[in-house]
């Protein structure tokens, strides 16, 4: 299986997904809630997951495919060829900024990331990796990150983990707060962790992201020397949702050893 062929194909579906998601802003979409008041789906998510399922299978009918909205495959194993897709990542700022939301797709072969794409669609950069041959923004190479010290840092942040809450101890969340030099929430996984691997930003963390908001990002950074696991060290879990950390790899170390306390 080549992978120039899947780069190829993959490129040219995300392109298309993005033109019909910016089509979609003349239309009425229709709007609901899934777990909670604030967990939104629209018409436009799922009929993106549906268009990429589509164009997968017609591709090659042996892939698998993940996708947030559940119209894939509900696998116990990485085994094969995976696709993890999340068509529309920030959900919340697709409705209510027509902004600052990107596809997300991961191409996994046994499990070893292949390939990853993110695009930010209104801004029309195309993130992309392929594995061992760096990473790219409209096919601009992006630079290994260089040496950072804490203080000198921004990261990514919910302020809500620096306020009282049931999962992470927030007096050394508001230590790291003073500590860095800024924080930053955009309300996209997939944007926050390719914002890590340009090196607009140095840390992104969060309590609990699933397979699909991580899988192309991680591939991306990965390839620019970004360190990324779960919150307590260990390799990230692309078939269960976890919480989550992308640092750049001189800070990685020292925000989860020295402040991070989960309960
Ligand atoms: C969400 C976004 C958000 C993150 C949430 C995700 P969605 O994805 O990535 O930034 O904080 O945990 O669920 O639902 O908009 O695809
Ligand atoms: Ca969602
Ligand atoms: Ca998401
Ligand atoms: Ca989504």
């Amino acid at each position: 299986m080549e992978l120039s062929k899947i780069d190829v194909y993959a490129k040219s579906i995300i392109l298309q997904a993005g033109d019909r998601i910016r089509q979609s802003f003349s239309e009425k979409w229709t709007i609901e809630t899934k777990a909670d008041a604030n967990d939104l789906v629209t018409n436009i998510d799922r009929e993106i997951e549906l268009f990429f399922i589509e164009k997968i299978r017609a591709f090659n009918s042996s892939h698998k495919i993940i996708g947030e909205e559940g119209m894939g495959e509900k696998i116990q194993s990485l085994d094969g060829v995976v696709w993890i897709i999340d068509p529309i990542d920030g959900t919340m700022n697709f409705v209510r900024q027509h902004r600052n939301f990107a596809i997300s797709v991961g191409i996994y072969v046994d499990g070893i990331g292949k390939l990853g794409y993110i695009y930010d669609v209104m801004r029309d950069h195309l993130y992309h990796a392929i594995e061992g041959q760096g990473a790219y923004m409209n096919d601009q190479p992006l630079k290994t990150l260089e040496e950072i010290s804490l203080d000198k840092a921004i990261i990514g942040l919910n302020a809500v983990w620096a306020t009282p809450n049931k999962r992470i101890k927030h007096e050394p969340m508001i230590e790291l707060v003073h500590k860095v030099r800024g924080t930053r929430s955009y309300g996209s996984a997939a944007l926050e962790i390719v914002s890590v691997a340009s090196g607009r930003m140095d840390a992104y963390l969060s309590m609990r992201l699933s397979p699909w908001d991580i899988a192309g990002g991680v591939m991306i950074a990965n390839e620019v020397g970004a360190i990324a696991s779960n919150l307590e060290n260990q390799p990230i879990n692309l078939l269960e949702r976890d919480t989550f950390i992308i640092a750049n790899p001189f800070i990685h170390k020292e925000i989860v050893e020295n402040y991070i306390e989960l309960k």
